[in-house]
């Protein structure tokens, strides 16, 4: 590198730093640019931003290569193509779009073109579940591709008219709506009504409503706020967990798309109750065309005085909301890794306790909620609890959001009430010959069809709001297949059964399908399980072999069908 060019880069990487505030938590945008702009990170650039934050040239490598999208070890096309493959796009015709993308570029996946134009690499999930196969393109989301459309968006791309002419072509098919989304709501006004509360009154509200966490997991919302409102300091933060990396899973995209201001709502009445001043939106990197519209949307409720300085003119409360981009990464939806990823680190999961309700993001009281769940916070605000309790279980109260696809007509956005079995989710959805419903994505439980009459609710059968549907025809060790690929490639590599584990799984997943697996290796393989379950520090590796594990217990014709014959 020339002198005059080693000035431009350093000149550019100290602007970056300070327009993204300056600290370490800026890494992740300004290796964002420098790929954007220098199309790799070489050992010049890890040294200058560095230097620039006093820290060692290690960590800056080793952040840039933990994230799919900031990993500039390889010199990139002027355009990087990436292909869905995981497994509502897998079903739907990704490989002839891989083979018309290879022959159209005369490259293989992981290549770049020799005239350095494009890259072509798979992804996993973009969120696009129910409008697969789906592209993406630099930043631009590419819906429901077909392989004769590719000649032309190669063009486009090279004509630099893609983002313009993708505009808007990412749209939701709301299949079902329910109370939530037919409620007539005037933007502004919960902020309103809240601030006219206690906080105090406000948290036994969403107490009494038992509204329960939409992430997945089901954590008592009141129960989190509470926490962290007890927290004693004057920084203390609320964090919306837009990262939606669960494959099948695509409501938040929707959520976040049509209803935001009702995200922000909810965000506003959760500072108010803990004491918060500032709030976060993280944005997984695959929905970065929304940035600019959440970022609008929060100019105009600063110009309106629904956020900032004394909203609504209230002396003592202020608070701000910030979008932070995610950078393809699975795990970084991980509540604690989230909070690293914002600081700037590789997407980690903190041992717990501490919890992020006392040691959060840079060590402050922070509750990290869902999408949805901070929309019901502000419903239940507006409405009432009776309003909200009409719906659901005893334990699992309100309706919910569910994104289903796979083998179906309708596939889509449904509200839908806690407690509806899957046979009625298959009946609205129009499956076709459905032979499985995997609920909870790929960390979810495979479900045969004599199971169809069980319900869906925090204490039957759980879900963050992945549906995918299978079809008499699948394969479902196709299915399992596809599943530990992704998590073989998500997890983050701390702990061995993960890391080690998943990898062996893999691999006997691959024996089964080609009929080489024996009886005793099986065996090894499901007492394996168990361990990563039991040793896994965090969710994802204790969750990735469930999906293998029910297809195994679910379907036993299938997959012991598929076994050697012994002697
Ligand atoms: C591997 C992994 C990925 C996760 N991804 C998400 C996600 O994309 N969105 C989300 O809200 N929660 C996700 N969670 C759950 C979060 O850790 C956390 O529980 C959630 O954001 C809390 O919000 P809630 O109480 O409103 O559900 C994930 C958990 C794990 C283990
Ligand atoms: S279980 Fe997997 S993803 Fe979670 S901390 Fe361990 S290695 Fe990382």
């Amino acid at each position: 590198m020339n002198s005059q060019k080693r000035l431009e880069l350093q000149k550019d990487i100290g602007g970056w730093i300070e327009q993204y505030g300056g600290g370490r938590s800026a890494i992740l945008s300004v290796l964002e640019e420098l790929i954007k702009k220098y199309k790799k990170i070489d050992g010049f650039a890890l040294q200058d931003i560095a230097f620039k934050l006093d820290i060692h040239p290690s960590e800056v490598y080793g952040t840039s290569t933990f994230y799919s999208f900031l990993d500039g070890r390889e010199e990139r096309g002027k355009h990087t193509i990436r292909l869905c493959k995981t497994i509502s796009c897998h079903m739907k015709e990704k490989e002839r779009i891989a083979k018309q993308l290879e022959n159209e570029l005369g490259i293989k996946f992981g290549e770049t073109t020799k005239d350095k134009n494009f890259t072509l690499e798979y992804c996993n999930c973009l969120g696009m579940c129910d409008q697969g196969p789906a592209l993406l393109i630099d930043d631009v989301l590419i819906p429901k591709v077909k392989s004769h459309d590719i000649p032309e968006l190669i063009d486009n791309c090279m004509r630099g008219e893609l983002r313009e002419l993708y505009r808007d072509t990412v749209v939701s098919t709301v299949a079902q709506e329910g109370p939530l989304l037919l409620e007539n709501y005037q933007p502004g006004k919960i902020v309103e009504k809240a601030l006219m509360m206690r906080p105090q009154d406000i948290l036994e509200e969403i107490e009494e409503a038992g509204l329960r966490g939409r992430g997945g997991a089901g954590f008592p919302t009141g129960f989190k706020w509470r926490l962290a409102m007890e927290e004693k300091g004057d920084l203390k933060y609320v964090v919306c967990n837009a990262d939606e990396g669960e494959p099948g899973t695509f409501k938040d995209r929707y959520l976040l798309h049509k209803h935001f201001s009702r995200v922000i709502e909810g965000m506003c009445v959760a500072a108010y109750v803990i004491g918060a001043s500032k709030g976060y939106i993280y944005l997984r990197g695959e929905y970065s065309y929304l940035k600019e519209k959440l970022e609008k949307t929060i100019s105009q409720w600063k110009e309106q005085g629904l956020l900032g300085e004394k909203i609504l003119g209230k002396k003592d409360f202020n608070f701000d909301i910030e979008v932070r981009m995610g950078a393809g990464a699975y795990i970084c939806g991980e509540e604690t890794a989230l909070i690293e990823s914002m600081e700037g680190n590789r997407g980690e999961p903190r041992n717990k306790p501490p919890f992020p309700v006392d040691t959060g993001f840079l060590g402050d009281p922070t509750i990290v909620n869902n999408v949805e769940t901070f929309l019901w916070a502000s419903l239940i605000c507006e409405k009432g609890v009776d309003f909200f309790q009409q719906y659901g279980t005893s334990k699992s109260k309100g309706t919910k959001f569910f994104s289903i696809s796979g083998d179906c007509n309708r596939e889509g956005i449904y509200e839908l009430p806690f407690g509806i079995t899957i046979d009625k989710i298959v009946e609205l959805s129009e499956g076709i010959d459905t032979k499985a419903v995997q609920v909870g994505g790929a960390a979810g439980e495979c479900i045969p069809k004599k199971d169809f009459h069980k319900t869906i609710a925090f204490e039957a059968v759980p879900t963050g709001g992945s549906i995918i549907l299978f079809n008499k025809d699948r394969d479902l060790l196709d299915v399992a297949e596809n599943f530990m690929e992704f998590f073989v490639e998500e997890s983050c590599g701390q702990c061995t059964p993960c890391r080690e584990g998943s990898v062996k799984i893999l691999q006997g997943v691959k024996l089964l399908k080609k009929g080489r697996c024996s009886m005793s290796h099986l065996e090894k393989l499901l007492e394996l399980t168990e361990t990563i379950e039991l040793a896994s520090k965090c969710g994802l590796g204790q969750l990735s072999v469930k999906a293998f594990k029910s297809i195994v217990e679910n379907f036993k014709e299938e997959v012991l069908g598929r076994l050697p014959e012994e002697g």
